[in-house]
């Protein structure tokens, strides 16, 4: 693939802005400046670099980011500051998006692709994916309130009711809930419908991916190949 058009699909601006870029020698090519625009490049295993900083080639942008409390999931935040701000520029350019939302409160795994059949498939009700939340609550919890969550609560809106496809109690203030449809603050309203609350919420895992240990708060990092092949197979 050409240069200049390589570093356009990874969200480093217009071909001209590219072009500026490799003449000006800020592009290496498996370590080795570039300055030609028009280089025929093998994007096998390929690791370029703009101005030191490295970036895998990548067909689709898919990452996952340890979401902080005090940021929206939404295209068009308006209360707080958007998810994407945790980004680097690029991959804001290339377009990629959260697969489903958290709250602006909800803190944990979240997802994010410019790979739009991902997107649809993680996201489909239909699939059925395992998402594992952490619930802080308010009231202490007891077996009852697991018991109505895995029968099945109803809630305003929904026709039938919806179960929790597991619930463990951890302490008397913590829940482990796993839930396999995305609704609308699904996990708060199950929680009230047993007439608990949700303090503080947690997403911990997503199909067959967990958050990882080493990723903080607001940091995120490149799903590897491997882990994107299990997720779509658990999916
Ligand atoms: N359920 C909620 O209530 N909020 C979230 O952010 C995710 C699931």
């Amino acid at each position: 693939m050409q240069l200049e058009r390589l570093l356009q699909k990874h969200g480093f601006g217009t071909r001209k802005g590219c072009r500026a870029l490799i003449r000006n020698e800020r592009v290496a090519v498996n370590g080795e400046i570039c300055d030609d625009p028009y280089a025929d490049i093998d994007t096998d295993q390929l690791v370029f670099s703009v101005d030191g900083t490295e970036w895998p080639y990548a067909e689709f942008a898919t990452l996952i980011l340890n979401k902080p409390s005090g940021y929206e999931c939404s295209r068009r935040p308006q209360h707080h500051l958007g998810v994407l701000e945790l980004l680097p520029p690029p991959l804001r350019v290339r377009g990629v998006q959260p697969i489903g939302r958290l709250d602006e409160d909800t803190t944990g795994l979240l997802l994010i692709t410019d790979d739009g059949q991902l997107n649809h498939v993680l996201s489909s009700g239909k699939r059925k994916v395992p998402k594992v939340y952490l619930a802080t609550v308010k009231h202490p919890l007891d077996a009852a309130q697991v018991e109505q969550l895995l029968a099945g609560v109803l809630l305003n809106d929904e026709p039938e009711p919806i179960a929790a496809a597991a619930a463990e109690i951890v302490d008397p203030l913590h829940l482990r809930l796993t839930l396999t449809e995305g609704k609308y603050h699904q996990v708060k309203r199950m929680l009230a419908a047993v007439g608990n609350r949700v303090e503080a919420l947690h997403r911990e895992s997503i199909g067959s991916l967990t958050l990882p240990d080493d990723l903080k708060p607001g940091e995120w990092r490149w799903l590897s190949a491997v882990d994107l092949e299990k997720l779509v197979k658990s999916a």
